[in-house]
């Protein structure tokens, strides 16, 4: 059987790297074989494209191109590590994925909605995540978490404006589709924020077990 695909999103410092491996751990326990991974990333070369798009030597780089390395590293992902782990029964966890370049590339640079789209049509067929973890915070709370943990990387760099307009095109998605999307307040302590996930994750767990 086909494993699933679990994505975790939202805005700098909101807890996705924090809970990760939390989240990887409920689902071994529940008996499957989990596969952790990032976006940007997740190869040795999406990894190397993460390392252009991160650089604060890149500042400015043209939306486009950031938009098409987003891709191109999520294709070379895909045909790697994310289509073999699904088709051998393996479950993917990814902290970002493409709900990432809506919010972005589209809602925090502004790029057509149908031009991701079609990029999303091409690189991914009709693949998309089984359950997405949209972490939400208030903008200055993710800023200032992300602030304290290290130094700015080439987003983290952008005005405050642009990380309203990412959280806005993320609660957009999600509510657009509520049937993949929970969405996890995570400005509560991280306790609180772990029993929410654990509730998100229940039915595809039982759902998992059951087949
Ligand atoms: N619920 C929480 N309450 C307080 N601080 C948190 C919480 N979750 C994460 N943090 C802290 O916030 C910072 C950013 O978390 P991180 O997981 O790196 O965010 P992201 O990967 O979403 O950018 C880290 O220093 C982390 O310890
Ligand atoms: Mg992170």
């Amino acid at each position: 059987m086909r494993g699933r695909l679990i994505t975790v999103e939202g805005g700098e410092g909101v807890g996705k790297t924090t809970n990760l491996n939390y989240i990887r751990d409920l689902i071994e326990k529940s008996g499957k074989i989990v596969r952790s991974t990032r976006e940007p990333g997740g190869t040795p070369l999406g990894e190397r494209i993460r390392e252009l798009l991160l650089d604060p030597a890149e500042q400015g780089m043209a939306a486009d191109c950031e938009l098409l390395l987003m891709f191109a590293a999520r294709a070379e992902h895909l045909d790697k590590l994310i289509c073999p782990a699904l088709a051998a029964g393996e479950w993917v966890l990814c902290d970002r994925f493409t709900d990432a370049t809506y919010a972005y590339q589209g809602g925090g640079r502004g790029l057509s909605k149908q031009r991701i789209i079609e990029l999303e049509q091409m690189v991914q067929g009709d693949l998309r995540p089984d359950l997405t973890l949209l972490l939400d915070v208030p903008v200055e709370i993710g800023l200032k978490r992300a602030g304290e943990r290290s130094r700015p990387d080439r987003f983290e760099q952008e005005a405050y404006d642009f990380f309203e307009r990412v959280r806005a095109a993320y609660l957009e998605r999600a509510a657009a589709e509520p049937g993949r999307f929970r969405i996890i307040d995570a400005s509560q302590p991280l306790a609180a924020v772990q029993a929410q996930i654990r509730e998100a994750l229940a039915p595809l767990l039982q759902a998992g077990a059951a087949a």
